[in-house]
């Protein structure tokens, strides 16, 4: 680059503007500008040249991308908390610095964990479907009946910011908090949320709802399998926010039909997204939102904030604000 030239960035997305803006006082941007992401080819040529990439889950950052992108690369700015998408370790020897949007979306994540779990319980959408097909004649004693939230027994599988706050707002409903992380936080935490660590098959045998709030990596990817299904009550609902291959989708299939467990609802799913015609699909005991944990205004506007704000420190050679391989520009 010229001394004089505008860095020249990629973003893969239109991402909400209080982002776009700050990257564009800076930077020439290309700014993607399809809903649906870029083919593998196109983005293997938009970032040709480019100092820095804003890329988003659905975006494959490996080595075939970064020698596509070339080594005038900085920055790879991922506009999620989660960067499963991202070969950190292929980042980081070429001094490429990758940032991430952690803390911004946690509250916004846990509501709709939450709200996932409320909505299946006591199975909000098949109600609503009932309505609508023209079902409703009566008040029924056995309509529609689904298990109780308060004072039941929720295990959270991953205890950090996400599953924490999970937490709190169980709390409020009189839960009993089991948790099973790789470590355990400290007792003070524990007594703050009430919750009790357990090993993971003691949360499975009694936990009446399980959420996910796990990073995907090559320990959790299909964590909850056939084994784990079997060990759930078949009573128990799976709420899934974390990452899609953290459950094994055909283990689920088969733990929903033969009543395993009583039902399952996703926010996220592998294949992602799933298929129209796949069997999750049609289920009533499965429920399916397309991704959309933290799709809150105010969050997605500060993770764009956020993602702008890494991406313009890596072209400018500054350390990342919320970095996820420390400064490997100075390495
Ligand atoms: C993330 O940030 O990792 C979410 O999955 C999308 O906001």
């Amino acid at each position: 680059m010229s001394p004089d030239a505008r860095p020249h960035v990629f973003v893969a997305r239109r991402i909400p503007d209080e982002g776009l803006r700050r990257i564009q006082e800076v930077a020439d941007a290309e700014i993607w500008p399809d809903d649906l992401p870029p083919p593998r080819d196109v983005l293997l040529q938009k970032v040709a040249g480019c100092d820095g990439i804003l890329a988003l889950l659905t975006d494959r950052v490996d080595d075939e991308l970064l020698d596509a992108a070339g080594p005038q690369l900085k920055v790879v700015s991922n506009y999620a908390v989660g960067f499963d998408n991202v070969d950190v370790p292929a980042c980081t020897r070429r001094g490429v610095a990758v940032g991430n949007t952690p803390g911004v979306l946690t509250e916004t994540t846990a509501d709709l964990a939450w709200t996932l779990l409320m909505t299946a319980a006591r199975r909000v959408v098949e109600g609503a479907d009932y309505v609508r097909a023209g079902n409703w004649k009566t008040w029924g004693p056995l309509l529609l009946l689904g298990p109780d939230i308060h004072g039941a027994t929720l295990g959270l599988v991953g205890f950090g910011r996400i599953g924490q706050a999970v937490a709190r707002r169980a709390g409020g409903f009189g839960m009993r908090i089991l948790y099973h992380d790789v470590a355990r936080v400290p007792e003070s935490v524990e007594e703050a949320l009430g919750a009790t660590f357990v090993p993971l098959e003691t949360l499975l045998a009694e936990s009446d709802f399980v959420s996910l709030h796990v990073n995907l990596t090559a320990e959790t990817r299909g964590l909850f399998d056939a084994g784990a299904f079997d060990r759930m009550k078949s009573s128990a609902i799976l709420v899934n926010t974390s990452r899609g291959p953290v459950v094994d989708t055909a283990a689920l299939v088969t733990a929903l039909v033969e009543g395993k467990i009583a039902a399952a609802a996703l926010d996220v799913t592998d294949p992602e997204p799933i298929p129209a015609d796949h069997p999750l699909i049609t289920m009533a005991n499965c429920l399916i939102v397309p991704h959309i944990a933290s799709a809150s205004l105010a969050t997605r506007a500060r993770m764009a904030e956020m993602a702008a704000a890494n991406l313009i420190a890596g072209i400018t050679g500054e350390p990342l604000p919320t970095s996820v391989n420390g400064d490997p520009h100075r390495a």
